[in-house]
């Protein structure tokens, strides 16, 4: 078993990376598979979302040799574990900055992990920091959330440049695994105006899954549990399960 090294990555503040990651991964654990959630954030929201303590040691620890990855925390969903991450992890770009093969030390941290779990999902800052580098030298393929608003696209652009940036020069073997529309509201017209022109731009790239903006989804982190663990049956639950779905097929292409 080698896992499969997904992260979640937009430089946009608050468009769904953790949301997507937490409850993409708890499905997939629900199914069966072994998932390691990394919060690569000093927000520290995606251990928070999975009742993990962001207190104890973390992938900070980790980076730093001070731990091992056996200090992932267990969370609420049986094969679901948690690196967390927090505050620590906003003093790493600075600390990396002249580090030799700076941008691998995540890669190196995580390699212990790769036989034990079947996924390994990053959630990355809102940023194309040091940190994120981190993330995409390690991963096999990006997932980016994309929030249906005004001026969605314009990000875009520089994060898929940076992305063949580093497909180029760091992580050849990169790639782009999907475009997920989150927060969609089907009566917004600005909603659907942009699930179009990006659709039209990026065909397949884009998943057929749109998560809809849903209260328990919104509500499920500040209970620390996964959606499919709060409310199993709402149509927050309903999307990530079939969104779930689509990104196993394409991880196991
Ligand atoms: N489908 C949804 N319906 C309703 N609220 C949502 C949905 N998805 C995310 N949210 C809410 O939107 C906010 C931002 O989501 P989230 O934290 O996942 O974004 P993020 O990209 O990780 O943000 P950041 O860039 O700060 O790390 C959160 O309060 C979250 O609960
Ligand atoms: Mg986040």
């Amino acid at each position: 078993m080698r896992a499969k090294k997904i992260i979640f990555l937009n430089q946009k503040g608050g468009v769904g990376k953790t949301t997507t990651a937490v409850n993409v991964g708890s499905v997939l654990a629900e199914l069966g598979y072994k998932v390691l959630l990394v919060d690569l954030d000093s927000q520290g929201n995606m251990g928070t979302a999975v009742s993990a303590d962001n207190s104890k040691s973390g992938v900070y620890e980790v980076l730093a040799g001070e731990a091992s990855i056996d200090c992932a925390q267990t969370t609420p969903v049986e094969n679901l574990y948690c690196l967390t991450g927090g505050i620590n992890m906003a003093g790493v770009d600075v600390e990396l900055v002249d580090e030799p093969n700076r941008e691998f030390f995540l890669k190196g941290a995580l390699m212990a992990a790769e036989d034990k779990y079947d996924f390994i999902f990053a959630d990355c800052p809102p940023a194309l920091d040091l940190v994120t580098m981190n993330a995409l030298a390690f991963a096999d393929s990006v997932i980016i959330p994309m929030q249906c608003e005004f001026l969605a696209m314009e990000g875009l652009a520089l994060l898929l440049k940076t992305i063949n940036g580093v497909k180029k020069n760091i992580n050849p073997g990169l790639e782009v695994l999907g475009i997920v529309f989150t927060m969609y509201s089907r009566r917004a017209n600005i909603s659907n105006e942009i699930v179009e022109d990006i659709t039209n731009y990026f065909h397949d790239l884009v998943f057929k899954t749109k998560i809809p903006r849903n209260v328990r989804v919104c509500e499920a982190p500040s209970h620390g549990l996964p959606i499919n663990a709060y409310e199993n049956n709402c149509t927050g639950a309903r999307a990530y399960r079939q969104l779930t779905m689509e990104v196993l097929e394409r991880a196991n292409r």
